[in-house]
This record gives C-alpha cells, sequence and structure tokens, in this order.
C-alpha cells in the first residue's frame, strides 16, 4: 500500500490539473464570474494538499498514524465541499456547502497543527 505523502500528492496534483484546465476555460470564455472556486481549487486543493505531502514526506513518523488517514479524509472531503460550495454561493444558491467545506478544511488544518506539535519535522521513528 502507498503511503499518505503518495495519496496528498495525488489528490493535489488532480485538483491542480482540473484547476489548470478551468482557468484556462475562464480566460478563453473571458467570463471570470468562478475565480473564487478556481482560486479555492488551487490554493486549498493543491498548494496545501501539497504542502501537506511534502510534510508526510519529511516525517515518516506522522505519516504512519491513524491522525494522518484521518486529516487525509477531512482535507479531501473538504475541498470536494468548499470548491462547488463556493461556486454555488457565486451563483446565488446558497451558502450551507461552502460552510460545511470551511468546517472540513478548518478540522483538517487543526489535525495537521496538532500532528505538527506531536512530531515536528523529519521524526522517523514513532
Ligand atoms: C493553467 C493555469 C491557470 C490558468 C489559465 C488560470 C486562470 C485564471 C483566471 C482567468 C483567473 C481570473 C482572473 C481575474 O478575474 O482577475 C484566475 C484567478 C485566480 N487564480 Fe488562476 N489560473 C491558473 C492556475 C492557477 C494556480 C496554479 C493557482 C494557485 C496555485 C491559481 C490561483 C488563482 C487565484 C488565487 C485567482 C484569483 C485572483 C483574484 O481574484 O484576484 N491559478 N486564474
Amino acid at each position: 500500500m502507498r503511503n499518505i505523502a503518495f495519496y496528498f500528492f495525488a489528490a493535489a496534483v488532480l485538483c491542480v490539473t482540473c484547476g489548470m484546465f478551468w482557468g484556462i476555460h475562464m480566460a478563453i470564455s473571458g467570463d471570470h464570474t468562478m475565480a473564487p472556486a478556481h482560486a479555492h481549487l488551487n490554493l486549498v486543493g493543491w498548494t496545501t494538499m501539497g504542502l501537506f505531502g511534502l510534510y508526510y514526506t519529511v516525517t515518516p513518523a506522522a505519516a504512519e498514524t491513524t491522525l494522518a488517514k484521518a486529516h487525509f479524509g477531512f482535507a479531501v472531503l473538504g475541498v470536494l465541499c468548499i470548491v462547488p460550495g463556493i461556486a454555488l454561493a457565486v451563483w446565488g444558491s446558497g451558502e450551507a456547502l461552502a460552510a460545511i467545506g470551511s468546517i472540513l478544511t478548518v478540522i483538517s488544518m487543526l489535525i495537521f497543527l496538532v500532528t505538527v506539535f506531536r512530531n515536528g519535522i523529519g521524526r522517523r521513528t514513532a
């Protein structure tokens, strides 16, 4: 089985690939209405999850924990809710999904906060 760092990178790369096609579509169409959703797909999906992947690569002890799996679950669910949630909010169709996505995303960051303070950077053994 691949480790959690791989899954974070895989999710991050999927996000930025979609985000770039979305950006190209916005640029060609001249309709930038969805820029906030595009921005969050790239910044929360690609940049943030890519940084999580880097952290777990250099801190293998943290990557082996159940907390790391929970972290991945909250991070992915957060992006899957916050991006369409922002799109819905921009369309004027309600903010509930964006709010749920925000809560999931901040929970993911709180898990990361605990992880960093527990393991520091570079810890190899549990
Ligand atoms: C093929 C790659 C990309 C294309 C073609 C693209 C295109 C665009 C376009 C057309 C806008 C709207 C600009 C406006 O309305 O002012 C935009 C906004 C934005 N993009 Fe991208 N983008 C790309 C990749 C990325 C990446 C990789 C990131 C972040 C890591 C990113 C972050 C943002 C942000 C933060 C905004 C909002 C800027 C603002 O509202 O001031 N984009 N992008």
